[in-house]
């Protein structure tokens, strides 16, 4: 490999702790690709979606990134989106969704343009969708729906699938095989009965009628784990309309590879007894090695070798910048009380049974609900399973653990 040199403190650093930034070396990934390609190839006789979930920091945001680089390899237009809170009535959801759709049309017409100057079906397109649009803009459809030619109500499910498919017309117009939707940190949106607001199960809805009926269009939804959950409450049928990609901590050898590769790649090397205690330190999660890799090697510029020695000294300043990136600023956001929840949930590693959490916290079940319920919407806890609470974040247990005085 030849090194990358740009001054005379050595090669470039090659890691990349942050978020969704492409890793020097994309470690464990290759079975999901795979799989994703055949789900690609699949359309529009055998439509799949895709939910990808995981802890944070486990490289939802990259992987996502790789399905829309392979989707495009492939011809499909694709469209991107980070959802946020604001997402969760009927009306704002609707006019996003609109909006992807005609960022695809226009997509699909740029690329037209080149071959074709016009098209009919994309015109048609883009004048409804810019219809669509005005008709939704601060209106609450529920109280005003807007009428289809036959003199109907039109349900905003009826509009969400004329939007899906109308990208889909464009995008057949354009020659692109379909329109992916990937959605990120979808684990906010969700439906809320008590509000009479159900923008998740309605796009479901829309999304599934357009795969009968035999449109190109794919949706990847990817977030925190309770995005399975919201699913699952706003439409009982989404446990089969999605394929479940679960990330956790990289798997051996590729634990060890996302951190030795790119230092080699760069000319440089690593002690043995290096590579293992950052395997033991980083538990495998990608954002840890990421970011123990960038560290350790600009703390050790610009000699050849990481020696275990080096490791030992810096290890304390990295483990404090460490708290300091990933886990301070979302303990900062809790109250004494929850505070104490998390503790017992740290008492006995990363997971827990809500038995021993409130044995551990002492208080009684009604004073222990509310307090669960606010390190959930604070995104801190979440329920694996019944009866059992883990942290968001992978190694917050630890973390906890290791700042216990502190904290
Ligand atoms: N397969 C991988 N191999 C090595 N490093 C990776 C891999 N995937 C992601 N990373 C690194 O991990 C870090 C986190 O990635 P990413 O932002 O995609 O995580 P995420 O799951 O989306 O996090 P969040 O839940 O906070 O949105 C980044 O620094 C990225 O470079
Ligand atoms: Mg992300």
């Amino acid at each position: 490999m030849i090194p990358q040199k740009n001054d005379h403190f050595g090669p470039t650093n090659p890691f990349r702790p942050g978020m969704g930034l492409d890793p020097p070396y994309l470690a464990d990934r290759a079975a999901q690709l795979d799989r994703f390609d055949k789900y690609l190839t699949g359309f529009p006789t055998f439509p799949r979606n895709v939910r990808l979930t995981g802890l944070r920091g486990v490289g939802k945001t990259v992987l996502l990134q790789h399905y829309a680089a392979a989707a495009e390899a492939r011809g499909w237009v694709v469209v991107r989106r980070e959802c946020s809170e604001h997402l969760q009535t009927e009306s704002t959801f609707a006019l996003a969704l609109v909006e992807d759709c005609r960022s695809a049309v226009e997509h699909s017409s740029r690329n037209l343009a080149f071959r074709q100057r016009s098209s009919v079906a994309v015109r048609r397109a883009l004048d409804l969708l810019g219809g669509l649009t005005v008709t939704l803009e601060g209106v609450t459809l529920a109280v005003k729906p807007p009428t289809f030619a036959t003199g109907q109500p039109a349900m905003l499910e009826d509009r969400l699938f004329q939007a899906l498919e109308l990208a889909c017309e464009g995008a057949a117009a354009g020659h692109h095989p379909g329109v992916l939707f990937c959605y990120d940190e979808a684990q906010v949106l969700s439906d809320t009965p008590r509000r009479r607001q159900f923008p998740l199960g309605i796009f479901l809805a829309s999304v599934a009628r357009a795969q009968r009926l035999g449109l190109a269009v794919m949706l990847v939804v990817c977030g925190l784990p309770t995005l399975t959950d919201n699913l699952a409450r706003a439409k009982s049928y989404s446990e089969r309309m999605f394929q479940a990609e679960l990330l956790d901590a990289l798997r051996p050898p590729e634990d060890v590879l996302a951190f030795t590769r790119p230092i080699q790649a760069a000319g440089r090397s690593v002690d043995t007894g290096v590579v293992e205690s950052v395997r033991r330190d980083t538990g495998g999660y990608p954002f840890h090695i990421q970011f123990f890799g960038a560290l350790l090697w600009e703390a050790c510029s610009p000699s050849a070798t990481i020696t275990n020695s080096d490791f030992e000294r810096h290890r304390p300043t990295i483990l404090r910048a460490l708290d300091g990136a990933f886990f301070d600023a979302r303990l900062a956001r809790t109250s004494g009380l929850e505070r104490r929840v998390l503790g017992a949930v740290a008492a006995g590693g990363e997971v827990a049974s809500l038995q021993s959490v409130r044995e551990g916290v002492n208080l009684p079940n009604r004073r222990m609900q509310p307090l669960i319920a606010e390190l959930e919407t604070k995104g801190l806890l979440y329920r694996p399973e019944r009866g059992r609470l883990a942290f968001t974040v992978p190694l917050f247990g630890d973390y906890l653990r290791r700042n216990r005085g502190a904290a």
